[in-house]
């Protein structure tokens, strides 16, 4: 089939070096796995390229978990999968590719890519094409690059005619002192693969069966050199996946600043892939936004902040040390600092959450306060309800949560407890100290506490002295 392609992604291998339960492919940075990566930069190569492709994906260690993966990714219909059944190296993963989808043999070009390579994009898999392209007498292309630090990855030997890949571990002190190292990205012809990739051996250090036996002296074959070794960056150990992560934050920061947002310190600032952030927003140091949370224009983030797949509106402000999950703040509203709301907090517009306060699957509607100290779980309050300090909604029986409601424009005093399930109605008014276990109805007053009882001069018999 001429003008088509197999794009192979190797993500069978269990990443040792990580010693993670995980599969290494299923390892995240910046919120999502590397195979995301590695996979988007393949689809949108095959969408930009006029090319007749397809996506094969070999698994193999812990191969469910991948499987599991793939039924979520949104072009799941686009990737097939291979079963790489033992992990013998990636000649054999590649082997596998072509045993379980025989008719990847039909396109006429074959890219393989390896999962654990996050940073890499589709410009890179388009460079690399075109190089293949203009030589009609190469049979295959390898991106290569000069590494900072070359170890672990494979070193591009060139000799008179073309080069071989000679792997860290089977490479001498001379060897070792090569700089220009193999990708793992190569785009080859289908029918040179087909004439060599049966007769690779594993006469190696590893025993394994290695993809880069493909790229020999005697072939046409050719060392792309790409001027920058970002894009190419491998992770074999958790100490490249935190690099990695620091510079897909840094890429992430500083296209964000260009948007108009303000990073008072960028570097302390920790977000993840599919953050978004508005215009006119402030971040202050030592912030945490991660999963798929947006923030709106115009919003101020403190420090300490962890927000998780929240969604904040416009001119909120979200102060130091506070903690939100799977939470909605409509605009203007303020929260902390120090408060924390969890999953199914809905605090309306211009509502304010302070400080030490706890939120929990609750809608809140416009203008409500909870200033200090409380506990609102399984809630609804109207708008302009005021709740004071140390307010405590009891919503769990033990076995069962139950719900409070509370209406507009009412005023909770401080240090009131409301026993669910439970009514408040509007315009109501339940006085500081009461623990309520009966509704109010609207316009009502609602009291619960004991009779005082004040005893002129009897301070003295309950006032106790030190003895010296
Ligand atoms: C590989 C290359 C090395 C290159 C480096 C770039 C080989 C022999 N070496 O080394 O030259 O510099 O990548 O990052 O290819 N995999 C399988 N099945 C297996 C083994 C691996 O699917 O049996 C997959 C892994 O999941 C991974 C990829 O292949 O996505 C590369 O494997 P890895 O073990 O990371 O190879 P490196 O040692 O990094
Ligand atoms: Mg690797």
């Amino acid at each position: 089939m001429s003008d088509s392609i197999g794009l192979v992604i190797l993500a069978a291998g269990k990443g040792t070096r990580m010693k993670i339960e995980t599969p290494k492919a299923l390892a995240k940075t910046a919120g999502r796995t590397l195979l995301d990566y590695v996979v988007d930069a393949a689809l949108e190569f095959a969408k930009i390229s006029s090319l007749k492709a397809e996506i094969g994906l070999v698994v193999g260690h812990k191969k469910e978990l991948l499987e599991e993966w793939l039924s979520h990714h949104p072009a799941k219909n686009q990737l097939k999968t291979a079963w790489q059944k033992e992990q013998n190296g990636t000649a054999d993963a590649l082997k596998s590719c072509f045993n379980d989808l025989p008719h990847f043999w039909q396109y006429e070009y074959t890219l393989v890519a390896c999962a654990d390579t996050p940073m890499i994009q589709a410009a890179e898999f388009c460079s690399l094409f075109e190089a293949l392209k203009s030589h009609p007498e190469l049979v295959g292309v390898a991106a290569t690059f000069e590494a900072h630090n070359p170890k672990g990855y494979g070193r591009i030997v060139h000799g008179d005619k073309g080069f071989h890949i000679v792997e860290e571990k089977d490479a001498d002190e001379k060897q070792r002192t090569i700089t220009e190292v193999n990708s793992g990205f190569y785009i080859l012809k289908t029918k040179h693969v087909k004439e060599i990739l049966g007769s690779i051996g594993n006469n190696n250090k590893s025993g394994e069966f290695y993809l880069t036996d493909l790229f020999q002296d005697k072939f046409s074959v050719k060392a792309v050199k790409f001027p920058s070794e970002i894009p190419f960056l491998g992770i074999n150990t958790m100490e490249q996946l935190a690099e990695v992560t620091a510079l897909l934050r840094e890429r992430k920061v500083k296209q964000l600043m260009l948007d108009g947002v303000e990073f008072l310190n960028p570097s302390t600032v920790h977000l993840d892939h599919e953050v978004q952030i508005g215009v006119g927003s402030i971040i202050y140091p030592n912030v945490t936004l991660l999963g798929k949370t947006t923030i709106g224009k115009n919003v101020t983030v403190e420090s300490g902040a962890f927000i998780k797949n929240s969604m904040i509106y416009d001119q909120t402000g979200i102060l130091a040390h506070s903690y939100l999950e799977e939470a909605v703040v409509h605009a203007k509203a303020t929260i902390g600092p120090m408060a924390r709301l969890r999953p199914g907090a809905d605090i309306g517009s211009e509502s304010k959450i302070g400080n030490f306060v706890e939120v929990k699957k609750s809608k809140l509607a416009q203008g409500v306060k909870v200033s200090h100290l409380s506990y609102v779980g399984d809630a609804e309050i109207g708008e302009n309800t005021n709740i004071g300090c140390g307010f405590i909604t009891c919503n769990y029986d033990g076995v069962q949560k139950h719900k409070t409601k509370i209406g507009k424009n009412t005023f909770i005093g401080s240090d009131c407890q409301m026993v669910a399930p439970i009514e408040i109605g509007d315009d109501a008014f339940v006085a500081a100290g009461s623990t309520i276990t009966k509704s109010v109805p609207d316009g009502g007053f609602g009291i619960a506490r004991s009779q005082q009882l004040t005893k002129e001069g009897a301070a003295k018999r309950f006032l106790k002295t030190k003895k010296s």
